[in-house]
């Protein structure tokens, strides 16, 4: 059986959750395979909302295996806390499979992130602060502690070896912090954590693939944030794109079927870096205000702009996308006037790539598309959208040769369009 890949196209909060929530039925097994709780995939169902960090966001189906891959870096206090609030719903996780491989976040790794962030001043990233870069760091640095590491008699000791190459790292920086009370939750989650299945999951997962379950993997953050193909360095420390599903849940390329991409009508992005489309005015508020924009896990406001086709074409071509999925139509009811950023430019020339240097003045080449007024979360058909809308899905379809097959209208899982 092959595995589908589902991910987001943009800079994050494309509304993986969501979508993945909405796909679980017809999956078997849902994986995540990079990231950490820099993630919020946000879900609702039943009038409540869930935002989950750590946990794939097939959890709320009895029955299916959720795997938390090796690709992910895993800090055991929010992984409590989100095991903790999904009891509260009765979530049972006697399906939950957690890879012996994945890495652990430090609370020193949180305090390296926030130094690190500090230092750098108004160059800083941007970074949830959650010790993502700190984390993998350590992870290619070879002096990471992995999920199996806590079953090791020594893991005490290894622990504390880890603990000394950090505070030492951390006298560099001038930096006040204070470890000792966070160290206490730390290694009292941790104790939660090794009462969860821990397993070879790349062994569990290529077996259950062998015996001919479904299986999707979920992506965390978006595309463009990717370690090596977004807008480095205001980026992530992970692979996000599709390639990252192989060496984040351990199976060969050969097994990638379907890959979803998941595509937010306009684009947001949480952080520093580049946004061509970024509209730093009213209709930005506007966007911001109809659309909810504010961090599942930070809180911070989100960047708002048009809808970036040069950069969503880019991130077709990356993933191998087989369809895209669009969120968020809905929030684009009411304005007259749309628009799609078609080609660059830079330097007075018109281009299609996206540039290397990450300063470049880049000024978006527009696309004005015809708004549509009515609201559309009640809709249940792809029939029934206006034909604004719909000649908006036409064109990006055509621009970038790849069909959408599903269009959400709203946070709510019940308000998802399948087409055709
Ligand atoms: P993720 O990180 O990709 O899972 O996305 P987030 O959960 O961080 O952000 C997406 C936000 O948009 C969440 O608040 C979702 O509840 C919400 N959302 C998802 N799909 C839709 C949609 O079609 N319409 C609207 N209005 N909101 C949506
Ligand atoms: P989901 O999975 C949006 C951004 C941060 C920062 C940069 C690096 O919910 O889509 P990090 O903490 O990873 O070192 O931060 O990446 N970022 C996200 N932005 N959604 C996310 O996740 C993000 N995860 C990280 O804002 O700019
Ligand atoms: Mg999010």
């Amino acid at each position: 059986m092959k595995l589908d890949v589902l991910l987001g196209l943009q800079w994050g909060d494309e509304g993986k959750g969501k979508v993945v929530d909405f796909l679980t039925p017809k999956y078997d097994v849902i994986a995540r395979f990079q990231g950490g709780p820099n993630a919020g995939h946000t879900l609702e169902f039943n009038n409540i909302k869930h935002v989950l960090h750590t946990i794939p966001s097939g959890i709320f189906h009895p029955g299916k295996i959720n795997i938390i891959g090796n690709g992910v870096v895993i800090d055991p206090v929010i992984f409590a806390r989100e095991i903790e609030g999904l009891s509260k719903h009765q979530v049972q996780f006697d399906h939950l499979l957690i890879s012996r491989k994945a890495h652990l976040i430090l609370p020193t790794h949180r305090i390296l992130d926030a130094a690190s962030e500090a230092a750098k001043g108004k160059s800083k990233i941007g970074s949830t602060l959650k010790g993502i870069g700190p984390t993998y760091m350590d992870k290619t640095g070879r002096n990471g502690l992995r999920v199996g590491d806590l079953f090791a008699p020594d893991f005490a000791d290894r622990y504390q070896a880890l603990l000394q190459k950090h505070l030492s790292l951390l006298r560099q920086y001038d930096f006040q912090f204070d470890y000792k009370e966070e160290e206490r939750a730390w290694m009292q989650a941790v104790e939660t954590l090794r009462k969860f299945r821990v397993v070879n999951s790349e062994y569990e997962l290529n077996a259950l693939l062998q015996q001919g379950q479904k299986v999707l993997a979920e992506g965390a953050q978006g595309t463009l944030l990717d370690i090596d193909f977004g807008s480095y360095p205001f980026v992530t420390s992970s692979n996000t794109v599709c390639a990252g599903a192989c060496t984040g849940l351990g199976v060969a390329p050969s097994r990638i079927g379907q890959v979803f991409g998941i595509v937010k009508a306009y684009c947001t992005r949480v952080g520093s870096g580049p946004f061509p489309t970024e509209l730093n005015d009213a209709t930005g508020e506007e966007l911001r205000a109809k659309g909810h924009e504010f961090g599942a896990t930070t809180g911070r406001p989100r960047r708002c702009g048009w809808l970036d086709l040069v950069a969503l074409k880019y991130s077709v071509m990356i993933n191998g996308v087989t369809s895209m999925i669009m969120t968020k139509p809905d929030v684009l009811s009411g304005f007259d006037t749309l628009k799609v950023c078609v080609a660059y430019r830079v330097n007075g020339v018109e281009t299609q790539e996206i540039p290397f240097d990450v300063h470049a003045e880049i000024e978006p080449v527009y696309r004005e598309f015809k708004g549509w007024s009515e609201d559309i979360t009640y809709c249940k058909d792809y029939s029934q959208l206006p034909v604004e809308l719909r000649n908006y899905v036409d064109f990006i379809e055509s621009f970038v040769e790849v069909p959408f097959t599903v269009i959400s209208v709203s946070p709510n899982r019940e308000h998802t369009i399948v087409r055709g």
